[in-house]
């Protein structure tokens, strides 16, 4: 199951490759290039690039900023600057692996809907020591997110997800389970349901599960649950024009377990694995759920529903109990969960909350590591009274005099988390709103690198 990617060439492969110098702003560069570098105004600083000749005219070698402090993330930028060739790591910074993982994160293109103009491939020769198979597959997985949260929802319903989570499954001989419409009530799915019957018939709810190797009880089960809201209108309580625009990307949640469950497996990573994706689209029509309606779930809580916007933390309550009833030990949920988790940190820092502070220290560390990065913010039980509602066990819609959105909708989750092992919840943005060349507009993989990590230090 090691499928290179096509970007990346083994090192026997390499000759004749144009060198790229990460280079400083005190860099020495010889008497040709120190000139070039000169007239162009090219100091080292960091989104800098130079293409340098050589005396036939051909490209000698590539000058790219390193600022004093080289950043591998900035290899991203490569493939889409770079003229088509194939090039190496000249003297690679280190550590060289990442570089090259960030270039090929770099070479992500969205061409489903249109061509892209004729470019020859930007190729990268794999540093020395690097394990090409694993760079190629987190490298995939963080495709896999970013293209699921970039399909419009006309073409990534829930049984567009269901298919992905299929040949998930069946690539790594894992099995899937599919509930789905009204069996989502006999099975116990009620907020769920709740949630997703809104929708038209051929895009009905349903929960997605995908177990590998549950009969190893030797092995530490790894829960991952996911937000697939392929939607969001918003449900009755209808969002503006702006805040729907986007909303296609509601399933990013989804997306992450998908994409990470799949990089587990195909690591064969020493762990039981569980994912569990609820699947829905919060729709309107005459049996959308409403305003004050009381919903069950399937942990035997009720809500108070006073938004439907608040879609999110109903269909995950019922996925993270289900998760439960497998007695995990780890447990991490990715939801597209709060707009309130953009206001906190922005759209590239996703908060991440947990009870368990090793849990915490080690994803934050893994996320530092890899340049993935997550922001620890609190289950701050001072604001659980937000949640209660006088008529039901709980209500969806924080009470305002909160405001901590991102916190309030963890604090919901906490409810239904499982009572095993440590969990994680991570209100991801999927997106990144700023173009910059590595960093098309566009769905984003965020925390899955971080996450697997940390996994692979945890388990592997
Ligand atoms: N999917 C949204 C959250 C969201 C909005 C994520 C924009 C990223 C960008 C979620 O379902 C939602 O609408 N949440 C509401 C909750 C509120 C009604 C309590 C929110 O954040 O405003
Ligand atoms: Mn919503
Ligand atoms: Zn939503």
């Amino acid at each position: 199951m090691s499928v290179l990617h096509p970007q990346l060439v083994a090192a026997e492969q390499g000759q004749g490759a144009i060198p790229i110098r990460f280079v400083g702003p005190d860099a020495a560069l010889d008497g040709v290039a120190r000139r070039w570098a000169d007239h162009h105004g090219f100091a080292g600083k960091p989104g800098q690039l130079l293409v340098v000749p050589g005396p036939d005219g051909g490209v000698d070698h590539v000058l790219v900023g390193a600022g004093p402090v080289f950043d591998p993330l900035s290899a991203r930028g490569l493939s889409a600057r770079l003229p088509g060739g194939l090039y190496r790591l000249d003297a690679a910074p280190e550590p060289a692996g990442r570089a090259a993982l960030a270039f090929l994160l770099g070479t992500y293109v969205f061409d489903r809907y249109k061509a892209r103009p004729d470019k020859a491939p930007v190729r990268l020769v794999a540093p020395e020591g690097l394990d090409l198979a694993e760079t190629s597959r987190i490298a995939a997985a963080c495709a896999l997110a970013r293209e699921m949260v970039d399909t419009p929802a006309a073409d990534l319903g829930p049984l567009q997800i269901e298919t992905i989570a299929r040949e998930i499954a069946e690539s790594a001989g894992a099995a899937l389970t599919v509930t789905t419409g009204d069996a989502l009530l006999e099975e116990n799915y009620p907020a769920v349901h709740a949630v997703g019957r809104a929708a038209a018939p051929h895009r009905a709810p349903r929960l997605i599960e995908i177990g590998w190797k549950l009969d190893r009880a030797d092995l530490p089960l790894v829960a991952l649950v996911g937000k697939g809201v392929v939607f969001d209108t918003g449900g009755l309580d209808l969002k503006p024009a702006a805040g729907m625009r986007n909303m296609k990307k509601d399933m990013g949640g989804a997306a992450h377990a998908l994409a990470l469950g799949r990089l587990i497996m195909q690591a064969d990573l020493p762990v039981r694995l569980v994912v569990i994706v609820a699947a829905v689209e919060n729709a309107v029509s005459g049996d959308a759920f409403r305003p004050g309606d009381i919903l069950s779930t399937r942990r035997g809580l009720t809500v108070e529903v006073g938004n439907t916007d608040a879609e999110g933390r109903l269909v995950l309550a019922d996925a993270l109990t289900r998760a439960g009833e497998h007695q995990p030990d780890l447990t991490l949920d990715f939801a597209t969960l709060t707009g309130a988790a953009r206001i906190a940190l922005g759209p590239e820092l996703p908060p991440l909350y947990t009870d368990d502070d090793a849990l915490a220290e080690g994803l934050l560390e893994a996320g530092r590591a890899v340049g993935d990065p997550l922001w620890r913010m609190p289950l701050w039980p001072g604001y659980r009274s937000a949640l209660e509602a006088e008529i039901a066990d709980l209500r969806n819609d924080p009470a305002g005099w909160a405001q901590a959105g991102s916190v309030t909708a963890a604090l919901f989750l906490q409810r239904f988390a499982p009572e095993t092992g440590v969990w994680a919840h991570m209100d991801i943005f999927a997106w990144n709103p700023r173009a910059r060349p590595g960093w098309p507009e566009g769905g984003e993989a965020q925390a899955i690198r971080a996450c697997y990590h940390h996994l692979r230090t945890r388990f592997g």
